[in-house]
């Protein structure tokens, strides 16, 4: 069985969602309380072990690059005015992992921009991991996954429960639970089925494991729901040929993508962050015991 060493991450979507605040930023690098998503989602690869990250972006992405890069002139300033736990920081910033980028030209489709790292990846299975798409869990997501590839050998996709009446929002597998906990063989997949179109609530997240077979398949997918190169297709696809496991990964899952769960993500991190946990809390409660209490 091949190691899993490398990770893709796509961030070349319009974040339309986001609008207006994601027309001059990208949307990944909005801040979660004192880092931006994208930083948070780098850090869960490398607490995976994982070696090295492919980012696929497009023009107007780059500040996503220079984040994680080293800022000469920065360092220097920083450095002439004695400011040393900063420059520490920004250092582990910027030595965090190997990062790669790839461009992708036009917004073609979540399976377009993960076909455009097919040159990169190679002939190995890898991760992708959305760059909107936050979890907080004790052992990181992506570990999770990599431990349950140990044992299975095949692509796995992280799924969450959600609402019946949800299910048209996401891509929706449907499959037999397995020996292995939490974790089910994957017969069909859909994406956005409409109201009614199907049996399962097991919503497909951000997190995927795939076999390097996925490039050839994508490759040669037509556009499907939206006119885009949808990854649920070629999931579909890579299914039928060698199988997939759908695994019911342990924490929670924020769409940071999405204004509300942006906003729900920065309460929870907020809430444990150990410097500003205790006086946030404070505020809140202070907020609830107020006659005018908004809640
Ligand atoms: P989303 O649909 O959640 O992101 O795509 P979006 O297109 O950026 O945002 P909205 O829907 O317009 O608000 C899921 C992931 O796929 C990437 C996005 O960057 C996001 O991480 N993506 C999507 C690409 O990299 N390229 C694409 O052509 C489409």
């Amino acid at each position: 069985m091949k190691k899993i060493r490398k990770a893709v991450i796509p961030v070349a979507g319009m974040g339309t969602r986001f609008l207006p605040a994601s027309k001059a930023i990208p949307k990944e690098m909005l801040t979660i309380v004192d880092r931006p998503t994208i930083q948070y989602i780098v850090e869960e690869v490398v607490a995976s072990g994982i070696e090295e990250v492919i980012l696929i972006t497009s023009e107007g992405k780059s500040a996503i690059e220079n984040h994680f890069d080293y800022n000469y002139e920065l360092d220097n300033v920083l450095m002439r005015q004695n400011k040393h736990q900063l420059r520490e920081e920004l250092a582990r910033t910027s030595n965090l992992i190997e990062v790669v980028s790839v461009r992708q030209k036009k917004p073609l489709g979540l399976g377009h921009a993960i076909w455009m790292a097919r040159h990169v990846i190679g002939d190995e299975p890898f991760l992708v991991l959305l760059g909107d798409d936050l979890v907080r869990s004790e052992k990181p997501c992506c570990r999770q996954m990599l431990d349950l590839y140990d044992q299975v050998g095949e692509s796995i996709v992280a799924i969450q429960r959600v609402p019946m009446e949800q299910t048209s929002q996401y891509g929706i597998v449907e499959g037999e639970p397995t020996e292995f906990e939490r974790t089910f063989k994957v017969s069909r997949m859909v994406e956005k089925p409409s109201l009614g179109m199907s049996y399962s609530d097991m919503a497909i997240i951000g997190r995927y494991l795939l076999m390097p077979e996925i490039f050839e398949i994508l490759g040669n997918t037509t556009p499907g729901h939206g006119g885009e190169i949808q990854l649920t297709d070629a999931l579909q696809a890579l299914t039928n040929r060698r199988g997939m496991y759908a695994f019911e990964f342990t924490g929670k899952r924020y769409d940071a993508g999405d204004k509300l769960g942006y906003l729900k993500a920065i309460v929870d991190v907020a809430l444990d962050h150990h410097a500003l946990g205790e006086p946030f809390r404070q505020y809140l409660k202070a907020i609830c015991s107020n006659d005018n209490c908004p809640l």
